[in-house]
């Protein structure tokens, strides 16, 4: 009879100890998989090279923003107008989920250059807002449609589910128009 012959002198039928070996092997095919990711993921000579990128923005006119890719990231480079400059400035620090300054967010006597990666701090969509004629959100800075997060002029969470600002990488001005960033 089938159902007799399926169970092992432990009990364990036999069907159960399929499922139990393909498990198994299926943990180590994973663990290896995993491992030689990580090993990729290793910084070869070339990615290195990539750590730092230059970026001339003479040609990024006041209002325009462009996307530069570092480290495999989208960052977001945007000379902000005098408007959005005064609308960042005149947000109370209380309302923001992240509190702080568009002053902190940016270089001294450089506060239209707004840099930051543009990856949301939810999930990691790329935010809209950086191409000409792309939605910007409730707070005209960048918009999030992956799950609706809106982020104001300085790129600061205020609506929406992102728990954090759009991350400001490291950077700094090699010139009045260079900036390096990384
Ligand atoms: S990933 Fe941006 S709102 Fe969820």
């Amino acid at each position: 009879m089938a159902a007799v012959e399926s169970v092992g002198e432990d009990g364990v039928r036999r069907r159960d100890f399929i499922y139990v070996a393909t498990g198994a092997f299926a943990a180590v095919g994973g663990g290896a998989a995993a491992w030689s990711l990580v090993n990729q993921m290793n910084p070869s000579a070339d990615v290195l090279a990539l750590a730092s990128i230059e970026v001339d923005l003479a040609s990024v006119q006041t209002g325009q923003a462009i996307k530069v890719s570092w480290r495999g990231k989208p960052v977001f480079i945007r000379n902000l107008t005098p408007a959005e400059i005064q609308a960042a400035n005149a947000t109370p620090i209380s309302e923001l989920r992240d509190p702080q300054t568009l002053g902190e967010r940016t270089k001294e006597g450089k506060q239209n250059w707004l840099v930051t990666l543009g990856v949301c701090t939810h999930l990691g969509c790329v935010p809209l807002g950086a191409a000409e004629g792309e939605v910007r959100g409730d707070y005209n800075g960048y918009f999030c449609p992956c799950h609706g997060s809106h982020y104001d002029t300085a790129a600061r969470i205020r609506k929406g589910p992102a728990p954090t600002n759009l991350e400001v990488p490291e950077y700094a001005f090699k010139s009045d128009t260079l900036v390096q960033i990384g």
